[in-house]
């Protein structure tokens, strides 16, 4: 019954995806044809199933061993490497079918491949030897993991944290007042829902004071004479139905209990409340299974009217089937309380106004906060009784993500949020750490990037990309890793988005200003686009030779119609030499007028983004790029033509041309673009 959270490897997403491509009959077919090493593939498969078992392991031992931490962030950029290669592949087995050598295939013999153009002999050739390397590499993993001592790991609990209990330690609770007195007119009202007892669910991200303002309430004068019965169970990642229901029962009857039957736990339980009016408080809830809850709360049923459950979680998810009174969201607190709770860790009795330098720099790093409770009191305590400005000012300028984790909470705290994801959801999550803090984005925004990437799997329900994509917005949004803002944008919270940069240990990357950076495994970049975006700002770029996203951005969304400019050596280097790119954006670039014919080595291609540049016509080579799923050419006012041979994108599925004043007509057969759901 218990329903314990693994944190899995999010690196065994794309093994899943290489595996199945592996298995696909296309690509099956083209090994057979092309005198490429079926058995070869099929051992490369082996081994990387062989890997993917170890991987939940790796994952948690990372944490304490630097060798397997290492171990396991160079097998991501092997199996990143094993991704490109193999999409090299499978665009021959697309491009053949489109150019319509598949049907001749089956009519050749093997003798007569031997006579193919020995331009497309020598590519099947490099790929046998390439996919020998790759496995040789992997190989080494697999010796390695036996020395690492990684082994298999079924259905592991896994839980770093105290449980939370109802006494108050805080030495003040700031800026929850109005929520407070919002909750306790539901908690002392008898008739709040039609049934006896009402659940109140607090949702919100981790650390933002969930658990704090279910303790107030709990600790309300009012509740000894409003409830015959309280207790409060810590329910966390590794629910267990059988240690919670006893936690309440032996807080119900103020005795120990010794049975460890669910079933004479929960009819004791039941008995003891009958016709009693209680409170009970579940701390931390994750599970998101209905009948995990259904099983847990039947025995409360048989409480008086107005009983009530608070229940805090993080998971919308969770909230949703428990709720039977609206769900309390916890925001964030404001800049001022955040500051006046750090205020209150760091000096403790000291009066702080005599420090007013002190009090000007702390100001900053309570901002640094952004209103999370959790990171203003570690930060407060870190800076107890140390009150040197020095001091302050190196809290200031360094990153909350380098403080030893001896010295905070925030990192396991927070980091829990993402180690409970699927690994699907951890790859996307990590990817949106491409946008800058603040940053804006509609779901729209983020959603064709993440099917660009390869991140979003074809559903087993038939369900289109698309949906899916969608369907996992909505998961990242109800387990309070993104947040909304205003009526159809949302954000990251700032410490969310730095701990997707930090599990991204270096292959998504955002470049700000002017500083250097570690580039050599970047995969994912972003850059704050300029009024002049000159070569040299790109300089470094050379050597990530495996980019696959370039997406300039900028914070204010008006900024899309200043004039920019982009050094054409940039665009030529970037269709030249970082032949992996599968997202690409230019946009708002008003001196891009054209793209060269070597966009056509980008074959890996599957997001490009032109709107808003000063682009007349599309090479015509561009319909090779098969793979080509989303085309952005909204505000191409030069725009006067299509390419004629647009209908061979028979991946596309998004095409923007609103705003193309000067584009007269389309091709006539853009009906033949089956994958097309979008067009403007
Ligand atoms: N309004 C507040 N005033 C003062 N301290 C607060 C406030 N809110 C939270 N804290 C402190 O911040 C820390 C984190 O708060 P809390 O444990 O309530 O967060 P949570 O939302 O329950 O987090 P999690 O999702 O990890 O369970 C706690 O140590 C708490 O004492
Ligand atoms: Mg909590």
């Amino acid at each position: 019954m218990a329903g314990a959270l693994i944190g899995e490897a999010f690196i065994s997403a794309s093994i899943q995806v290489i595996c199945d491509r592996i298995a696909s009959p296309e690509f099956i077919d083209l090994f057979r044809h092309k005198k490429l090493d079926q058995p070869l593939l099929m051992k490369l498969k082996r081994t990387l199933l062989t890997l993917n078992a170890v991987l939940d392991d790796a994952e948690e031992k990372q944490i304490e061993k630097p060798a397997v931490r290492e171990w396991l962030d160079d097998l991501k950029h092997a199996v990143f490497d094993a991704e490109d290669l193999l999409g090299e592949i499978n665009y021959e087995a697309l491009r053949c079918k489109l150019e319509g050598e598949a049907e001749t295939a089956d009519k050749f013999t093997n003798k007569v491949w031997n006579f193919l153009p020995t331009s497309r002999n020598k590519f099947y050739q490099s790929m046998n030897v390439k996919i020998q390397e790759l496995l040789r590499k992997l190989e080494d993993f697999v010796q390695l993991k036996g020395a690492l001592g990684l082994t298999e790991v079924v259905g592991r609990k896994f839980s770093q944290r105290t449980p939370t209990t109802s006494l108050i330690h805080e030495p003040y609770v700031y800026g929850r007042n109005e929520v407070k007195e919002n909750l306790s007119k539901v908690l002392f009202s008898d008739d709040a829902s039609k049934d006896d007892v009402s659940v109140i669910t607090i949702v919100g991200m981790g650390g933002v004071g969930k658990t704090t303002l279910a303790r107030m309430l709990y600790n309300d004068d009012r509740v000894k004479e409003h409830f015959t019965f309280k207790a409060w169970a810590c329910v966390s990642e590794d629910y267990d139905a059988i240690r919670a229901t006893k936690t309440l029962l032996e807080s119900v009857t103020s005795k120990p209990c010794n049975t460890t039957d669910l079933n004479l736990l929960q009819v004791e339980l039941r008995e003891q409340l009958r016709g009693k009016k209680f409170l009970f408080v579940l701390d931390d809830l994750w599970n998101e299974k209905y009948t995990d809850w259904n099983c847990l709360q039947t025995p409360f049923t048989s409480g008086a009217r107005g009983s009530k459950v608070i229940v805090t979680t993080r998971n919308k998810n969770v909230a949703s089937f428990m709720q039977n009174v609206p769900t309390q969201p916890l925001e964030p607190l404001s800049h001022e309380d955040c500051w006046s709770l750090l205020a209150k860790h760091a000096f403790g009795n000291v009066n702080c106004s005599a420090y007013p330098s002190l009090e000007e720099i702390g100001k900053k790093i309570a901002r640094k906060c952004n209103g999370l409770p959790l990171a203003a009191q570690t930060l407060g305590g870190l800076l107890r009784s140390r009150l040197d400005s020095e001091v302050w000012n190196r809290v200031l300028n360094n990153s909350i993500w380098e403080l030893p984790t001896e010295k905070s909470d925030i990192l396991p705290a927070l980091g829990l949020s993402y180690h409970y994801l699927p690994a699907k959801l951890k790859q996307c999550f990590i990817y949106c750490s491409i946008f800058p803090k603040d940053y804006e984005f509609k779901v729209e925004d983020i959603v064709f990037l993440w099917m660009a990437e390869g991140l979003i799997p074809q559903a087993e329900n038939g369900d289109n990309m698309e949906e899916v994509a969608k369907e996992y917005f909505d998961e990242l949004l109800s387990r309070s890793l993104f947040q909304t803002s205003g009526k159809s944008s949302f954000v990251m919270h700032d410490l969310i988005n730095d701990l997707a940069l930090f599990m991204s240990k270096g292959f998504c990357s955002r470049w700000e200003g002017r500083e250097s950076h570690e580039v050599e495994r970047v995969r994912h970049l972003s850059y704050a686009r300029e009024e002049y975006d000159v070569s040299l700002k790109f300089e470094q770029l050379k050597e990530a030779k495996c980019l696959r996203t370039f997406l300039p951005t900028s914070l204010n969304p008006y900024n899309s119609y200043k004039n920019y400019y982009l050094s054409k050596k940039v665009v030529q280097d970037l269709l030249s030499s970082h032949r992996c790119l599968r997202a690409l954006s230019l946009s708002s670039y008003r001196n891009v007028t054209q793209l060269p014919d070597s966009i056509k080595n980008l074959i890996h291609l599957r997001y490009l983004d032109l709107s808003g540049t000063a682009i007349e016509r599309l090479p015509s080579v561009l319909c090779s790029l098969y793979y080509l799923q989303t085309l952005l050419l909204s505000n191409c006012s030069s725009l006067v033509e299509l390419p004629a041979d647009l209908r061979k994108l028979i991946n596309l599925q998004k095409l923007m041309l609103g705003g193309c004043a000067s584009l007269a007509k389309l091709p006539v057969d853009l009906w033949e673009l089956i994958s097309l759901r979008h067009l403007d």
